[in-house]
């Protein structure tokens, strides 16, 4: 199909889209357009392949959903930081999201040293990612299995990112809320992995350093 054409597919293919729900649910995008109560914030990769809502099985209005190339959380990003302020302030989530996959193209260019231009600020993240775990990385001898671990390691450190913000741990200490997670998809298969990290633990720990709980 040409290009111009799948275009315009995509009017006709939403219209389609509209008649299916409203035949399902008469209410379904009235009921929408007034309220947005996701209990869900999902951090993942801008990767065409991993699809928040489809990978959880869930509707709109039932996620709220940051992307960025390899599912960063940077400490100086505006964009991330007003997600999760605005998540965890207003929306009331209950849970926030790593989500990593494997075969991830960005943490496969952290991992090859060179010059990529504007990308570079951004990789550097996952390159400190690596130089941080560089011990436990430095004896994995297969590539494939290096660089798997480095996509399950950079989501446990962006899950940490995620606990050092001042939203997360006043939110968590006061209403119980939200937890963090950290997943990866396997795009071979289909399948989400938990990769089950001890959030309370986790946050005790990132206290004695990033405790942001007190003051103001
Ligand atoms: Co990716």
């Amino acid at each position: 199909m040409q290009i111009e054409d799948s275009y315009q597919k995509i009017f006709i293919d939403n219209r389609k889209w509209v008649e299916q729900k409203k035949k399902e649910n008469p209410d379904f995008f009235h009921h929408l357009a007034h309220v947005q109560n996701p209990d869900y914030l999902y951090i993942g990769c801008s990767d065409s392949r991993v699809h928040a809502n489809e990978i959880m099985g869930l509707e709109p209005g039932e996620v709220f959903v940051h992307r960025n190339i390899a599912n960063m959380v940077v400490n100086n990003d505006l964009n991330i930081l007003s997600v999760i302020n605005y998540a965890v302030e207003h929306l009331n989530v209950k849970y926030i999201i790593i989500c990593g996959h494997y075969n991830c193209g960005g943490i496969k260019a952290a991992m090859e040293p060179r010059d990529l231009g504007i990308l570079n600020p951004w990789l550097r993240n996952i390159r400190d990612v690596y130089r941080l775990h560089e011990q436990e990385l430095d004896v994995i001898t297969d590539d494939n299995k290096r660089y798997n671990r480095l996509v399950e390691i950079n989501v446990y450190e962006q899950c940490l990112n995620v606990i050092k913000t001042a939203e997360v741990q006043k939110s968590y200490l006061e209403k119980g809320y939200p937890r963090v997670a950290g997943w990866v998809y396997d795009l071979n298969e289909g399948v989400l992995i938990d990769l089950k990290i001890d959030f309370k633990k986790e946050l005790n720990r990132i206290r004695k350093i990033y405790d942001l709980t007190k003051g103001e």
